[in-house]
C-alpha cells in the first residue's frame, strides 16, 4: 500500500517524503511544480537512494487524479499541494481559492470513490487569525483570518469537519503549521520559492548570498519586545517528523478527526531571527525598517502540548540549526 503525497516535490512535501522513504514507505508523489521543481525529486533520490511512482499535474484534474489511484494501491493521502503567501493571497484571492480549496474538494471526492478515507491535512497557523491569547492552542478561537489564505485553509477545516460528520469511517487529521524554515542536513532540499521570497527565512538566506541587497523588515512598531514580528520557526525536518507521527496514529485509530499545532512553542521576532542568522553563519544581513505588510499580525506562537502528549511528537531542533541549514541550502544553490 502506498502513500499519496500531493505537493511531494515542495518545501514540506520533498522533507516528508526523504522521511517518509527512509523509514521504508511506499510513495506515489504528486506535483504540477507551480513552487517546485524536478531537481527536488531528484535530490530525494539521491538522499534516500529510494524510488517512488510520479505524476506532474494538478489536483483540480479529476481524471488524473482517478488515474493515480486506479495504477496504485493508495492506503492515505498527504495533501501539501497549496500556495502559501500571505501577502501574495491578499492580490490575489481567486487564485488561492480554486488553488486551494477546489482542488482539495476534487481530491476528497475521488478519495470517496476509491474508498480511501485517510488523509492528513497540510493547515496554518493562520486559521487563528489574530489571536487573542499566546500561547495558542488547539481549542484557541479560530476565524477572522485576516489574508485569504490563512481563509483557505480554515475552508478546508471546515470541509474536512463536515465531511466526518457525515461519515466518521473517516481518518482525518489536521496539521496546523507555524513557521517552517530550514533544510535537510545534506543541504540538497530546501525552500527554494520561485521569485522574490515571500517568507522571511529565504529572503534572509538571499540577502546573505548577496541575491537581494538588504532585507526590509515589514514594521518594528507592533506591541512586541523589539516592536517587530514573532513567530514560532519549527525546522521543516522536525515538521515533517510530525507528518510521520500523525500517519502512525491515523494507521492505529483507523479513524477519527484530529487537529495539532506543529510549533516549537517559542516565539522568536524578525530581529531575533537576523541576529541569529549573522551569528550562526558569520554573515552580515543588511536591513532597513519598512512598512507593516498587509494581512501580518504582531505575534503568533504554538502551545504544542496536545501534538506532544497524542503523537509523541516535539520539535528537537534549535534555533541555530535552522538558520545553519537553510544557510547550507542556501549556499549549495550558487
Ligand atoms: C514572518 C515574519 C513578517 C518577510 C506565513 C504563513 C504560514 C506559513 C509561513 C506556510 C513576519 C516578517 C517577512 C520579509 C519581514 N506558510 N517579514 N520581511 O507571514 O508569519 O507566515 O508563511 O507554511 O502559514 O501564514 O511568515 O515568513 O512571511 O513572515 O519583516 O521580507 O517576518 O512581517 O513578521 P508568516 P513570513
Amino acid at each position: 500500500m502506498a502513500i499519496l503525497i500531493t505537493g511531494g516535490a515542495g518545501y514540506i512535501g520533498s522533507h516528508t517524503s526523504v522521511e517518509l522513504l527512509e523509514r521504508g514507505e511506499e510513495l506515489v508523489l504528486l506535483d504540477n511544480f507551480s513552487n517546485s521543481d524536478q531537481r527536488a525529486l531528484d535530490n530525494i533520490k539521491k538522499i534516500t537512494g529510494k524510488d517512488f511512482q510520479f505524476y506532474e499535474g494538478n489536483m483540480i484534474d479529476r481524471e488524473l487524479l482517478e488515474r493515480i489511484f486506479s495504477e496504485n494501491q493508495i492506503e492515505a493521502v498527504i495533501d501539501f499541494a497549496a500556495y502559501k503567501a500571505v501577502g501574495e493571497s491578499v492580490q490575489k484571492p481567486v487564485e488561492y481559492y480554486i488553488n486551494n480549496v477546489s482542488t482539495v474538494l476534487v481530491l476528497l471526492d475521488t478519495m470517496k470513490k476509491f474508498n480511501v478515507k485517510s488523509i492528513v491535512f497540510s493547515s496554518s497557523a493562520t486559521v487563528y487569525g489574530d489571536p487573542e491569547v499566546v500561547p495558542i492552542t488547539e481549542d484557541t478561537k479560530t476565524g477572522n483570518t485576516t489574508n485569504p489564505y490563512g481563509t483557505s485553509k480554515l475552508m478546508v477545516e471546515q470541509i474536512l469537519k463536515d465531511l466526518y460528520h457525515s461519515d466518521n469511517e473517516w481518518n482525518i487529521a489536521i496539521l496546523r503549521y507555524f513557521n517552517p524554515v530550514g533544510a535537510h542536513e545534506s543541504g540538497l532540499i530546501g525552500e527554494e520559492p520561485k521569485g522574490i521570497p515571500a517568507n522571511l527565512m529565504p529572503y534572509i538566506a538571499r540577502v546573505a548570498d548577496g541575491t537581494l541587497k538588504e532585507l526590509s523588515v515589514f514594521g518594528n512598531d507592533y506591541n512586541t519586545p523589539d516592536g517587530t514580528g514573532v513567530r514560532d520557526y519549527i525546522h521543516v525536518v522536525d515538521l515533517a517528523i510530525g507528518h510521520l507521527k500523525a500517519l502512525d496514529k491515523l494507521r492505529k485509530d483507523k479513524q477519527g478527526m484530529h487537529i495539532y499545532n506543529l510549533g516549537t512553542g517559542v516565539g522568536y521576532s524578525v530581529l531575533d531571527m537576523v541576529k541569529a542568522f549573522e551569528k550562526a553563519n558569520h554573515v552580515r544581513i543588511p536591513y532597513k525598517i519598512a512598512p507593516r505588510r498587509a494581512g501580518d499580525i504582531a505575534t503568533c506562537y504554538s502551545d504544542p502540548t496536545k501534538a506532544k502528549v497524542e503523537l509523541g511528537f516535539e520539535a528537537k531542533r534549535t534555533l541555530e540549526d535552522m538558520c545553519k541549514d537553510s544557510w547550507n541550502f542556501q549556499k549549495q544553490l550558487k
